[in-house]
């Protein structure tokens, strides 16, 4: 790994936590596998020598214990899944070099390999503990197959996570009132001898490693955390026959904890790549043993297992460390969590079932939020974020462009690219250079939307529709100018919304891939002609929208029927990666991430009175409110049309976010951000003597 700004001399991996196979796909993994992609596709973009892999994750008690449940062998239940994966992830653009699976040979071999070597440098050792035991089911009961109270924060937890509320790892024996989840019965304790790896002594080099560690900030503050409380050394092996043997155990019942053969398939399926391309084009053991650039894109609930337990691994056994891991927040619908077995989630078929283009939600589960924050997803905010920025903004500048270029040129017009122009357009690239090195795929979104907004801000002040009689000349370096913003915005776009810039290439009469174009694309002159261009983007409309969250209330309402008819828990509830299963509580969970006073400081919220208040038309929701924040009156939009009477709004003090970005939406402007809270929008306010215009601090 080098420490060097992205495009290095040394050639990356880019990977995305496993998918454990065992059931349906949703919105929840997609941001993860849709995020890696877009950053490996950005990387590539740069110039920098990267691969995708990932896999399937067969093994363990999510596998085993769902498996049961449909009375099949767990070895094809799980290949089952893994093919349908294999299947869906190209629908969404999703673009891996190698998607293998822990179960096959590489991955054994390879995992076998490493659990020895880690044995023969001194660093597992066997001690004996209580393992949970079901006496009626005859059986032991590792991890998922317990439930109990978590020792750390008093959560409901699985036996090896507390997954509704620390998102800690929990060691066998940890759980409290631990109870089986085959019977219900409280589980009896039961000695037995276990391997342990002693991760407990790679404190100070994991304290070392954090420090170095690129991604998000979670990724690195929590286990810095974890490791000042102690760490604890890690159970490597489970009494149960599904999983990889820990070798020289095949005769036992006792296989490898999930958690060690899964990170390992990050290296064998490189390796399987690296075979497949040739090490001349790809070498599997210089990235992961001499100075390759390892990236991790994973969810926030398995930052342990990716900074703690996997690098000690990797050090132990000689391998190289990752160079960043950049941990997602969870997906809430509607504002609340995502929920597979209240079926409360999108998922992965049903939204193309519904026939939305993938590069629609590419787009808005990587600009929505940062990578960290939580992100909520509504159809509503599908459709605005869908309607404003890629038909109103990015698909209106294309189309309106190129058709006036192609009506009046038959393509490019014969001239250079102003220098204004240009140098926005450098601008452009530059952004999109820093948002790939602080991992924020947010930023390289909208370093291509801004550079639409300018697009059509351009076209509007140079009226070229006025010049084509008057002044042929300007006409034509101004449509020069719009063809080359439209063809730098789909090459900076191309890493999210891959496929319409491909169609938006084809469409200028480019060859060949955008995808193997690179950054510097944006700045060379697009061929001389080309056909009559066609609209990119579809406005999704009110009633579809409508449509949608009928459908979303009634399967959620029906799933909450059958549960409490059968009064069924959450016990069997499949773990997905990121989906924040918060069934307890409707709120959001709070940040783990702390911001300084000064970034507080940032933050301009001012005191102000609402002065007029309208609905606006075709909005169900939006209304138009002019608010007098002391220094001036300012024209926000804000969702409360439905939950408010607008007629009582004037003269009412709010609380109005001042240096919010603006926006546009319906083609209205919004300048600033009226704060509120709750489904019912209520407004914030204050209730003694503040002024309109003062700063709330
Ligand atoms: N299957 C795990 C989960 O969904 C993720 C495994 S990621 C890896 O939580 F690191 F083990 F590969
Ligand atoms: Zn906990």
């Amino acid at each position: 790994m080098s420490t060097d700004e992205f495009p290095t001399d040394s050639p990356a991996i880019v990977t995305c936590g496993l998918p454990y196979a065992n059931g349906d796909l949703h919105i929840g993994h997609l941001r993860g596998y849709i995020g890696a992609d877009a950053f490996n596709r950005a990387l590539e973009t740069l110039g920098q020598e990267t691969a995708y892999v990932s896999g399937s994750d067969m093994h363990g008690t999510p596998v085993a214990v769902n498996a049961e449940q449909e009375g099949v062998d767990p070895a094809e239940f799980a290949l089952d899944w893994h093919e349908q994966y294999e299947e869906t992830f190209p629908k969404f653009n999703v673009d891996f070099d190698n998607y293998g699976h822990t179960h096959d040979e590489t991955n054994t071999e390879l995992t076998q390999e490493i659990v020895r070597s880690l044995d023969e440098e001194g660093y597992v050792y066997e001690r004996e503990i209580q393992v949970a035991y079901d006496p009626d089911a005859d059986q032991y009961l590792p991890d998922r197959y317990v439930q109990g109270t978590c020792p750390y924060c008093g959560e409901k937890a699985r036996g090896d996570e507390c997954d509704e509320g620390c998102q800690r790892h929990l060691e066998p024996g940890e759980v409290e009132d631990p109870k089986s989840t085959i019977t219900g019965n409280p589980a009896e304790y039961r000695h037995r001898s276990h391997k342990f790896f002693r991760v407990s002594e790679f404190s100070d080099y994991l304290t070392e490693f954090l420090d170095g560690l690129e991604g998000t900030s979670n990724a690195r503050n929590q286990p810095r955390q974890w490791i000042e409380e102690g760490l604890q050394d890690w159970c490597l092996t489970r009494d149960m026959e599904w999983g990889i043997d820990y070798p020289g155990s095949e005769e036992e019942d006792i296989v490898l904890y999930v958690w060690v053969d899964a990170p390992v398939e990050y290296i064998a399926s490189t390796k399987q790549y690296s075979e497949r391309v040739g090490t001349d084009e790809y070498d599997w053991e210089r990235v992961w043993k001499d100075d390759g650039e390892i990236v991790h894109v994973i969810g926030r609930d398995i930052i342990q297992h990716h900074t703690i337990f996997w690098p000690a691994m990797l050090e132990g056994a000689g391998y190289n460390a990752p160079r960043a891991v950049a941990a997602t927040g969870f997906i809430t619908i509607n504002g609340k969590g995502l929920s597979t077995s209240r079926n409360r989630a999108i998922w992965a078929e049903e939204y193309l079932e519904e026939g939305f283009h993938p590069d629609l939600l590419r787009y808005y589960l990587t600009t929505t939020g940062g990578l960290q924050q939580d992100v909520d997803f509504s159809w509503d905010a599908f459709q605005e974020k869908v309607n404003g920025e890629l038909v109103g903004t990015v698909g209106n500048f294309w189309y309106r462009s190129l058709l006036f270029a192609y009506r009046n040129f038959e393509g490019t017009p014969d001239a250079d690219v102003s220098e204004e122009v240009e140098e926005r357009i450098e601008g452009a690239i530059g952004e999109v250079r820093e948002a790939v090195n602080d991992y924020s795929l947010r930023g390289i979104g909208q370093a291509a939307t801004r550079l639409a907004q300018f697009g059509n801000e351009y076209i509007q002040r140079n009226e070229p529709w006025n010049l084509t009689d008057d002044d042929p000349e300007r006409a034509q370096q101004v449509i020069r100018d719009c063809v080359q913003i439209a063809k730098a915005i789909a090459v900076l776009l191309e890493p999210i919304t891959p496929n319409k810039s491909q169609l938006l290439w084809d469409q200028i009469g480019e060859e060949g891939e955008i995808a193997d174009a690179g950054l510097e694309a944006a700045l060379e002159a697009p061929p001389r002609n080309f056909a009559e261009p066609g609209e990119l983007f579809e406005k999704i409309e009110d009633d579809r929208v409508d449509e949608l969250n009928e459908k979303l209330e009634e399967r959620v309402a029906a799933a909450g029927d059958e549960e409490t008819e059968s009064d069924d828990t959450d016990e069997d509830e499949t773990a997905d990666m990121a989906d924040g299963d918060e069934e307890t509580s409707d709120l959001e969970p709070l940040l783990e991430d702390r911001i300084g006073f000064e970034e507080f400081q940032d933050v301009d919220i001012r005191v102000g009175r609402i002065e007029t208040a309208e609905g606006i038309e075709g909005a169900d929701d939006l209304a138009k409110l002019e608010v007098d924040i002391g220094f001036e009156t300012r024209q926000v939009v804000a969702g409360i049309k439905q939950l408010h009477d607008l007629e009582e709004l004037p003269g009412e003090k709010c609380i109005l976010l001042a240096n919010m970005e603006p926006a546009e939406l319906f083609g209205v402007e919004s300048n600033g951000m009226v704060l509120a809270a709750g489904e019912q929008a209520d407004l914030l306010t204050t209730h003694g003597d503040a002024e309109v215009g003062e700063k709330v601090r």
